[in-house]
């Protein structure tokens, strides 16, 4: 949604160095791009990977020994099958909500210290998009394939569509206002069409992203908020029900298209 302004272009610039210039001349196919060597998200995995691995916290524990699905400290194909329904917190959780989750567990810390600071913001990049960036990355080029079978998985599915399709709001928007529609733009950005079948495949999967415009890696929460915002609702809280329920709708729509992520995009 932002203007490249020079402030943000210079910021983009001094982030990830001459390679942008030449992706900024060449902006067409930038979406179909995954991790390449140009992405400046390999900055924000090197970070992750470091983070996973530092003890922190009231125990001085890592995040090592987390459990993302496939048991203690698996981490590839991990991605490709979240969210989904864990035993141990009783919830659906995806990838973000799910970090939060051992760092409470594993690192002792209060829910408000593993919220803390999950998004980037000018000046200071977030360390939970720079763990999700790591932990996603070891799934790159895995089929998605987000479990269907438990009841919660299904209802949070159910709950994504539902409000996919429910339009609420001053401007009586739904999801579906802005993405149901072949070829559609607001200014520069192109809206996915996500109703379509084989809609959500296109993009779920190149998420997280690096941001030229931005200047940062954005996770799949951080997309959805902003969405959220543009439909003028009010703020919605991070990890919430309907984060989680949109995000399981999208990876459940995505099922068996191959992980890219981290993309790259304007
Ligand atoms: C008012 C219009 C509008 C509404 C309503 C809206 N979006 Fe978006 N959406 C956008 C725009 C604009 C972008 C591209 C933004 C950008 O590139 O910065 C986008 C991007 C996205 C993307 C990422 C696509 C990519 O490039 O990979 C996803 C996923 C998405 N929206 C999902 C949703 C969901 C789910 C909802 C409902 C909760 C929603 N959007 C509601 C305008 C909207």
């Amino acid at each position: 949604m932002h203007a490249l302004t020079p402030t943000r272009l210079s910021l983009a610039l001094a982030a990830a160095g001459v390679a942008v210039i030449a992706l900024l001349a060449a902006p067409q196919g930038l979406e179909a791009q995954g991790m390449e060597d140009d992405n400046p998200a390999v900055l924000w995995s090197m970070r992750g990977e470091e983070l996973w691995a530092t003890p922190v916290g009231p125990k001085q524990a890592t995040l090592e020994d987390c459990d993302l699905g496939l048991g203690p400290g698996v981490l590839h194909g991990a991605y490709a099958q979240l969210p989904r329904y864990f035993e141990d917190s009783g919830k659906v959780e995806d990838l973000e909500s799910r970090i939060v989750t051992c760092r409470m567990t594993l690192q002792g810390m209060s829910r408000e210290q593993a919220e803390a600071g999950h998004f980037s913001a000018t000046g200071e990049d977030s360390d939970m998009e720079a763990v999700v960036t790591y932990v996603v990355e070891q799934s790159q080029g895995i089929p998605m394939n987000a479990p269907s079978d438990h009841p919660a998985e299904q209802a949070a599915y159910a709950m994504g569509k539902e409000f996919f399709y429910f339009r609420s709001g001053p401007h009586d928007f739904g999801c579906v206002t802005c993405h149901s529609q072949d070829g559609l733009r607001i200014r520069l950005q192109a809206l996915p069409n996500l109703a379509k079948p084989g809609g959500a495949a296109e993009t779920y999967p190149s998420w997280p992203a690096y941001r030229v415009s931005q200047g940062t890696v954005r996770s799949m929460q951080h997309r959805l908020s902003d969405c959220l915002r543009q439909q003028r609702l009010p703020p919605v809280a991070y990890n919430s029900d309907l984060l989680i329920a949109l995000t399981s709708y999208l990876a459940q729509e995505s099922k068996g298209a191959p992980i890219t992520a981290p993309g790259l995009k304007r």
